[in-house]
């Protein structure tokens, strides 16, 4: 190709660039206002969703709000026409319906079962008695029939709800809302004297073999010797080994009007 055609061509190439690199910047421009206009409408869409997602959330807890009102108001009236008290009931399998392995049981241990579990502790051995996963109360009620002073009572309960409830109901006695697996960090200098007793309504086959031992023998490190740890299982066998070292076992009868029917075993370090 001649020189001239060749810098003409070069010529027109270079137009050809300046030409791209101004409407490049025109075009950039027009993208970031795209962009910039986009990032708006999708704050503005973000903000509506989040608007409508809170009130139906509202809407959502005071429909909830007010159909358990209704229900308490229908339990209230149940009760009242059959002289009954479902409250604990009703909080026992709230309690179980958010945390079945937790509570257990779907109700509290009924009268009999927590006769029979205070049955084994004596008043007049002096010195605190400690209760784990006391619930709504059963056997804490049963401890105070048997002439226990609820002001020697330490509470041991995992559910805050619960807790609240023995405050009002115990005001004397001490609740502690925490883990009874890891009882001796609970009840670190706590107790003034050795416990006479440990009543006990955690489900311990929920747990390993070696945290239940753990448990026992912590609760074996607070007591006087030969007190009783009381434990009820609906199980057929102890949820404690039989073959304990210095650890005595006993065992009540089946306490079949209980629902589901129960076992009460004594464990006694000597
Ligand atoms: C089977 S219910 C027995 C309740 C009551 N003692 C009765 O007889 O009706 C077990 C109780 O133990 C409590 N619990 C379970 N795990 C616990 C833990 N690690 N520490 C303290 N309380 C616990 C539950 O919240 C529940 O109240």
């Amino acid at each position: 190709m001649p020189l001239p055609a060749l810098q003409r061509l070069e010529r027109k190439f270079e137009q050809q660039i300046r030409l791209f690199e101004t409407k490049k910047g025109a075009i950039e421009r027009e993208i970031d206002r795209h962009i910039e206009l986009f990032e708006r409408k999708k704050g503005v869409l973000e903000r509506k969703i989040e608007q409508k997602f809170e009130a139906q959330k509202k809407k959502i807890g005071q429909t909830i709000e007010s159909q358990k009102k209704k229900i308490e108001t229908h339990i209230r009236l149940f009760e009242q026409k059959k002289g009954l008290r479902l409250d604990d009931e009703v909080r026992f399998f709230r309690s179980w319906f958010e945390k079945p392995l937790a509570t257990g049981a779907v109700t509290p241990s009924g009268k009999a079962l927590a006769r029979t579990m205070a049955g084994y502790i004596d008043p007049a051995i002096p010195g605190p008695i400690i209760e784990l996963g006391p619930g709504t109360g059963p056997v804490t009620e049963a401890l105070v029939a048997q002439g226990v002073d609820p002001a020697r009572l330490v509470l041991v309960e995992f559910n805050p709800h619960f807790c609240r409830l023995l405050r009002q109901r115990y005001p004397t006695a001490t609740v502690l809302q925490g883990d009874a697996y890891s009882l001796r960090r609970l009840l670190a200098g706590l107790l003034q004297q050795p416990a006479a007793a440990v009543v006990s309504g955690l489900p311990l086959f929920t747990k390993p073999l070696r945290t239940r031992l753990r448990l026992v023998q912590e609760a074996f490190a607070l007591m006087l010797p030969g007190a009783p740890f009381v434990q009820f299982t609906y199980a057929t066998v102890s949820p404690i080994p039989k073959a304990l070292d210095r650890v005595r076992q006993e065992a009540s009868d089946r306490v079949w009007s209980n629902i589901p029917p129960a076992r009460v075993w004594v464990y006694r370090k000597d």
